[in-house]
């Protein structure tokens, strides 16, 4: 199955767990969110042990590093205030690369217009979002989902919240973009 990405309504600020779909549904295409560098597979959860596919990968991306992490309410410390920083948007100097064994949730990025682009992450499905692409990360209203992290190298989680627009992986990412695709951004 195809992943889900859409245009969401930014005036409506209620529970971010919701889907927050524009009215008429604004759908976006794989193609679109590749134009922005990100990466896509769907593989099988059940076999993440052993998947030959995942470990291909990860051999060619050089992901040595792995963990897993769980998140749903009572089983974290601190488990609103993590989920209120996964949601304020941010940068990495890294790429971010996540799993989805079990359960479900929402990674936002900024689209070419600053708009934000809600990708519906479930079951099976691998992203991986370029480093210096603003994003935030919300649990659905399943409140659960249990992700496979992997990093190149000793990970580093630390985030660098908007602006950001001096940062090294921003500038790169923003020069990618615009080598990638020849579209300028609009100013802002
Ligand atoms: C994050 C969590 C969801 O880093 O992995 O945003
Ligand atoms: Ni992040």
């Amino acid at each position: 199955m195809a992943l889900e990405a859409w245009l969401i309504d930014e005036s409506d600020d209620e529970d971010q767990r919701l889907p927050h779909h524009r009215n008429p549904k604004e759908f976006v295409s794989l193609g679109k969110l590749e134009d922005l560098g990100i990466l896509y597979w769907h593989l099988d959860p059940k076999n993440y042990e052993n998947d030959e596919e995942l470990k291909k990968i990860r051999e060619s991306r050089g992901y040595n590093y792995m963990d897993l992490l769980e998140l749903c309410p009572g089983k974290v410390e601190n488990y609103e205030e993590k989920l209120k920083n996964f949601y304020r948007e941010h940068i990495h100097a890294d790429e971010e690369i996540r799993y989805c064994l079990e359960g479900s949730g929402y990674f936002d990025v900024r689209d070419k217009e600053d708009h934000w682009i809600r990708i519906w992450i479930k079951e099976g499905d691998m992203i991986v979002l370029p480093a210096g692409i603003y994003h935030r990360f919300t649990l659905d209203t399943s409140n659960y989902v249990k992700l496979m992290r992997l990093f190149v190298g000793e990970p580093v989680w630390t985030a660098f919240n908007r602006p950001q627009e001096e940062h090294p992986a921003r500038q790169g990412y923003i020069k990618n973009l615009f080598e990638n695709s020849g579209v300028a951004l609009e100013a802002h």
